[in-house]
């Protein structure tokens, strides 16, 4: 059973969340519900006191609510925050760290996993300020009910709807389930004292001053990586190439360009490690020469001659043997078909301990998406984790290598 702080706002599906907060209780979980005053133009806090039989929060200022500092307690002791409806206004406050109703505090003050379900207008939820909003908190590791399509309520049609009820509670159930690692206080994980450097995003391969060679990589698994390591209390490096999405907070980042420059950056500090994961999208080729002026076009084609780049993952796996102290070390590999036999090929080839095999064959999951589908092919054999958030694929991959750590060879003190 767990305790679930169900945070209720102003929208029309706020209706919705006592359908919600049932299916959770059903589910043997206790309700404790927060109420935004604009969720209580739309539903009465009776009607939640009655179905969760709790006192509902709707006001930081009540008399009572900081006697013994309530948002923080509630916050120590929730092993969820679940937001549903989640109006733009609630996610613009989350992404931006504003505080000034009891449930943006309690957002700011938990380390619990937090899930918001967002229910707006179409025109709402595609604005730019919004997606960028969203993104953020994703890149944070908060997860995402995706709204549903149809009739809303403003008598739209298109995406804006509060998701169903018992999607809500089944996607409550996966973070609950996927996340008892990082429902810990932050740096208090199976990774406290472990260095971990995490790669992320694509290489930009320059031809001029203004063009390069690139690839669509958005960097959100590698951030998701660098985010989970961090709850999990790991001393986390990210090495990324050119990306939008905003540092986790606690990482040493270091940005880098071109495949060359991630190689530099990795293998200056990949001994000091005690895991690095390679999920970046390097480029293989580069061209061989930058042109020092932008290139005039002609009538004739143009013909770029390529090079191999160095090869991050092979190099690493190169250092002595784990026994004597090299880092435990993760690939990826984008496959079409053949995933795990591919997979334990790679895993040979590059010395890697774990492989992250990407059916890149599939549309909605892999590069730039919220949501992957990975294989995890290491010696102990390979695992399916089915389509889920990046950040949920993540606690998965942080979880196999925190066995990789604890098996004997890997038991060498950090920068033995
Ligand atoms: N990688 C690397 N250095 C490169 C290219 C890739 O470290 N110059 C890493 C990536 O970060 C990823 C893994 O290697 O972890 C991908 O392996 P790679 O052999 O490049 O395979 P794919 O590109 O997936 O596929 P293929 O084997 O068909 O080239």
């Amino acid at each position: 059973m767990a305790l679930i702080a169900l945070g209720v706002t102003g929208g029309i599906g706020a209706y919705k969340a006592v359908e919600i907060a049932r299916g959770l209780q059903k589910n043997g979980h206790d309700v404790v519900a927060v109420m935004t005053r604009a969720a209580r133009q739309f539903v009465g806090p009776l009607t939640f006191e009655a179905i969760t039989r709790h006192e509902v929060i709707t006001d930081q200022w009540a008399p009572g609510a900081n006697a013994d500092i309530e948002h923080i307690a509630l916050a120590s002791t929730i092993d969820l925050l679940l937001v549903a409806p989640a109006t733009a206004n609630t996610v613009a406050k989350f992404a931006n760290g504003l505080a000034d109703d009891f449930l943006s505090a309690l957002y700011i003050a938990t380390r619990a996993p937090v899930l918001i379900a967002p229910a707006m207008n179409t025109n709402m939820f595609e604005h730019p300020a919004v997606a960028r909003n969203l993104e953020t908190l994703i890149a944070r590791g908060v997860h995402v009910v995706d709204p549903g399509s149809g009739y809303l309520a403003c008598g739209w049609i298109g995406k804006g709807r509060l998701a169903e009820p018992e999607d809500v509670v089944a996607a409550a159930e996966q973070v609950l389930k996927a996340t008892p690692v990082s429902a810990k206080p932050l740096g208090e994980g199976g990774l406290t004292g472990r260095r971990l450097l995490v790669t992320a995003g694509p290489t930009y391969e320059d031809i001029d001053p203004v063009r390069y060679v690139g690839n669509r990589s958005s960097g959100r698994m590698g951030f998701a990586l660098a985010t989970e390591a961090l709850r999990r209390g790991a001393a986390v490096t990210l090495v990324t190439g050119p990306s939008h999405l905003p540092a986790p907070h606690g990482a040493d980042v270091v940005r880098v360009r071109s495949a060359a420059e991630m190689h530099g950056a990795v293998m200056t500090r990949a001994a000091a490690q005690d895991v690095v994961i390679m999920a970046a999208a390097v480029a293989d080729y580069t061209p061989v020469e930058k042109a020092p002026q932008k290139v005039k076009k002609t009538d004739a084609g143009l013909t770029i001659a390529l090079q191999r780049t160095k090869d991050i993952l092979g190099d690493v796996g190169r250092l002595p043997s784990r026994a004597h102290g090299r880092p435990v070390l993760v690939g990826f590999a984008a496959e079409t078909e053949d995933v795990v036999a591919h997979a334990r090929a790679k895993l040979d080839k590059k010395q890697a301990d774990l492989i992250v095999a990407n059916d890149v064959s599939r549309t909605d999951a892999g590069f730039d998406v919220d949501r992957n589908a990975v294989t995890l092919v290491s010696a102990a054999g390979a695992e399916d984790v089915p389509l889920q958030s990046k950040s949920t694929v993540a606690a998965r991959i942080l979880d196999r290598v925190e066995q990789i750590l604890a098996s004997p060879a890997s038991n060498v003190p950090a920068g033995a």
